[in-house]
């Protein structure tokens, strides 16, 4: 068999269009979704993670700001800010560009986000109600993977999904989001013995783990569905993902690819919560 390969950036292109033209819709309305972006010191991963969601933004007509903080700042000046933002009506999403330095509390900043702007779906609010299957911001990268499922009608209710990786951003999430939608899951991660045992019952795999390659068609049953998370910079420079894709492609019947598959995703999705956070759809 050969994988149909889920193309994230053809999908995110296409959600980004329909976003555009909700975008328009809404301003015709009077309200302007607006994002704001606030990063802590000059770190250049951050600062180029952050120029993406600008331009982004921009290209959907979603309004955003992007505030500038020297890593100097106290933690207090921080939270001062969030809550000034918080109070701000024209402001629908907050998002604070992590990490953020040594001296800083970063789940104390996450929790002083106002929930209904928390756009990241990083709060304990929005977590809690995703995990009771309410209506919540869903954690971007996650819910990207959802929206591609959906998008390419892969059938999750009774599927063997299994998950590596444990992170709060992604592992932990996507598991129980594919949960949610009744997939029996199984999430493995460094400490989990004989993980190819798993792997190779997968009907769903989500690979979330940060090591180039460590899944290859050996690994994956007949058939299955491959999401690759990783992204893993190589000696060449060049991108790879935590699956070889030529040896997986194989034997899967979807698999993502690296780069151009879930990555586009994750900022499409934070331009889908700040168009719902516009709207006060979470509330
Ligand atoms: N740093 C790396 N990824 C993310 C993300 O998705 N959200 C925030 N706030 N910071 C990040």
């Amino acid at each position: 068999m050969s994988a149909n390969t889920i193309n994230g950036k053809e999908l995110a292109h296409k959600l980004r269009e329909e976003m555009a033209e909700e975008v328009s819709r809404l301003r015709s309305e009077g309200i302007v979704p607006h994002l704001t972006v606030i990063i802590v010191g000059d770190d250049p991963a951050s600062k180029s993670y952050v120029n993406g969601k600008k331009k982004a933004s921009a290209q959907t007509g979603i309004s955003s700001e992007v505030i500038e903080m020297p890593s100097s700042l106290s933690q207090d000046r921080l939270l001062e800010k969030i809550e000034e933002l918080n109070n701000d009506e024209a402001v629908h999403g907050i998002l604070v560009q992590l990490p953020l330095p040594e001296h800083i509390d970063e789940q104390l900043v996450i929790e002083s986000i106002s929930p209904y702007k928390d756009v990241d779906g990083f709060h304990p609010f929005n977590i809690g109600k995703m995990m009771t299957g309410d209506a919540a911001f869903l954690p971007c990268t996650p819910y990207g993977i959802l929206t591609m499922l959906h998008s390419y009608d892969i059938p999750i209710s009774g599927k063997h999904a299994v998950v590596l990786g444990r992170s709060n951003i992604v592992g932990k999430p996507v598991g129980q989001l594919l949960l949610n939608e009744n997939a029996t899951v199984t999430y493995c991660h460094s400490r989990t013995d004989n993980l190819y045992d798993y792997t190779r019952s997968a009907d769903i795999l989500i690979a979330a783990v940060g090591k180039p390659n460590m899944i290859s068609a050996d690994d994956i049953k007949e058939g299955s569905v491959i999401i690759d998370v990783g992204i893993n910079r190589q000696e060449d420079g060049s991108l790879t993902g935590d699956v070889d894709f030529a040896s997986a492609a194989e034997k899967a019947s979807h698999i993502t690819p690296v780069p151009k598959g879930v990555g586009p995703m994750t900022i499409t999705m934070l331009l889908q919560n700040t168009i719902k956070a516009a709207k006060g759809l979470s509330r």
